[in-house]
């Protein structure tokens, strides 16, 4: 979709949204196109009981006194609380409202004086929500792109944001649309499948950030077990697709006093079956997202570079496909890991800790970095204990909780907190190796989880993000279509930018 940026003025045909703050509340425009259409959009509105509310949407066809095809009412809110996630929203609601009505829309800014954001700014978060949600991995469906078929599927092509300020708007749209582009990466990844999606190919898909100044690095399965990652390769010996790690580097803060980066290690299982603790045949094909957390950690480091961040990261997923055959790992394997710790593999299917193990050394050894955070689908238990709606966050550090957290408040990618102690520590202990991947049945299977990957977190802050419940969307939202989410991108640009640039 293409969007432009053009100074205001009612257009005289086609389809126009218009924004609608609370109380029914017209900017400028806004009155002067209800005065033109004999104030059908006040009458609309009262007649619908339509009120401006958030996502509130209302359509008028071919109304008196205008050419307009349409015009769509969309809702912003309370003037003081319009804020870019509120306009993000709105963005994301009319193009979903739109995007069959016709090929090029107009949407008029018109927010009310009291706005908290108006301007070139308002406009393009609702070009960056609309972008958000045009979001659309269509490209197996060759039957809607024949010609033999009578129509191709409708959807909108264009879409001009009329702002006071469309310069201005153009270029803070830039910036939102480098981010969006890093969106996109990581969910084309999550979205397809495994039989395309594998660690090599997955690898190869990464050497596409070289071209932002990211320095990507890719270890064979060769090159893994000379350096030792034990945990990693039992997760992959069972499958016929190779084990690989990507390590990208990206460089944006060379003249910092502490040149320590950052460091983001994702979670890579491109497919997951359980191994040979197998998971049932039912919706095991949404294990083809299990690699959501390497997609995030790849996205983030497009997003860095694409914005010339002016910070140090470095960027880590460990690739493996999780199947079951007569190589496989089986329970009760003992494997040693790069750290040299020993563990007893009681059931295959905890494999992502196992490969997320590895690359926590991995970065701790090559790379000193002054924080770690990791993002993985780790645990069915997270969706138990927090649904949808929030990942789980883990960590050994305060500090670093409330930045992510605040980071993900302010980008609609929230966080929740869970507990840490020895009590659950104790929960992997085993006679048998330093420690045993799963718990004894006392529960709490996320924070187990957490306390597994802790045992390979030197002194550094660390934080663990538990993504399996938000990875993947069931139902539409306004800015994430349903399907992959790649949630955290959006959330580590925002934490870098807000806590470690500069
Ligand atoms: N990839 C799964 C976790 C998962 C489940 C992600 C559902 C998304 C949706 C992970 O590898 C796994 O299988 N975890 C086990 C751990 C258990 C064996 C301790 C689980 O959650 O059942
Ligand atoms: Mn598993
Ligand atoms: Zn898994």
């Amino acid at each position: 979709m293409k969007f432009s940026f053009a100074k205001p003025a009612l257009p005289s045909s086609g389809i126009l949204a218009v924004t609608v703050a609370a109380d029914r509340s017209l900017g400028v425009l806004g009155q002067e196109l209800d005065q033109k259409t004999g104030g059908a959009l006040g009458r609309a509105m009262a007649a619908a009981r339509y009120s401006g509310k958030k996502d509130e949407t209302l359509t008028l066809l071919a109304p008196a006194g205008v050419e307009l095809e349409r015009i769509l009412l969309v809702g912003v809110g309370k003037a003081g609380e319009i804020s870019d996630l509120v306009l993000q929203s709105a963005g994301g609601t009319l193009f979903a409202a739109l995007d069959k009505a016709g090929d090029e829309v107009s949407v008029l800014v018109d927010l009310p004086s009291g706005a908290a954001l108006a301007g070139a700014a308002a406009a393009a978060e609702i070009a960056f929500g609309a972008r958000l949600r045009s979001y659309k991995f269509d490209k197996y469906r060759t039957n809607d792109r024949k010609a033999d078929k009578k129509e191709p599927k409708p959807s909108l092509r264009k879409l001009t944001l009329l702002v006071a300020e469309p310069d201005a708007a153009k270029k803070a749209f830039a910036r939102l649309d480098g981010l969006a582009d890093a969106v996109f990466f990581a969910r084309d990844l999550v979205s397809e499948p495994a039989n395309v999606i594998y660690p090599e190919s997955l690898a190869d898909r990464t050497k596409a950030l070289a071209e932002f100044g990211v320095e990507v690095e890719i270890l064979d399965q060769k090159k893994l077990r000379k350096i030792g990652m034990g945990a990693l390769l039992g997760v992959a010996q069972g499958s016929a697709n190779e084990a690989r790690v990507v390590v990208m580097r990206y460089n944006g803060n060379g003249d910092a006093e502490d040149q320590r980066p950052v460091a983001f290690i994702g979670k890579g299982v491109t497919f997951d079956t359980g191994g040979i603790s197998i998971k049932g045949a039912a919706g095991m094909e949404d294990m083809k997202w299990d690699m959501g957390g390497s997609a995030t950690v790849i996205g983030t480091m497009y997003a860095l570079a694409a914005r010339k961040a002016k910070v140090n990261a470095v960027g880590i997923v460990g690739l493996v496909e999780n199947m079951p055959s007569g190589t496989a790992q089986r329970p009760g394997d003992i494997v040693t890991s790069l750290s040299g710790q020993t563990i007893e593999v009681i059931n295959t299917d905890a494999e992502g800790r196992l490969v997320l193990a590895d690359c926590l050394s991995y970065a701790q050894d090559v790379f000193k970095p002054k924080l770690m955070i990791d993002l993985a689908t780790l645990t069915g238990a997270i969706i138990v204990a927090l649904g949808h709606e929030h990942a789980g966050l883990f960590s050994n550090d305060d500090a670093l909780s409330a930045n992510l957290t605040a980071a993900g408040l302010k980008v609609g990618q929230p966080v929740w907190r869970l507990p840490m102690n020895d009590a659950y520590d104790k929960e992997i202990e085993t006679p048998a190796a330093d420690m045993k991947n799963v718990g004894s049945g006392g529960g709490a299977g996320s924070i187990v989880g957490a306390q597994f990957l802790k045992r390979f977190v030197n002194d550094v802050p660390w934080a663990h993000i538990d993504i399996a419940g938000v990875a993947w969307a069931k139902k539409d939202s306004a800015t994430v279509p349903k399907g992959a989410t790649a949630f955290g991108v959006r959330l580590l640009d925002r934490f870098v930018a807000d806590f470690h640039e500069g």
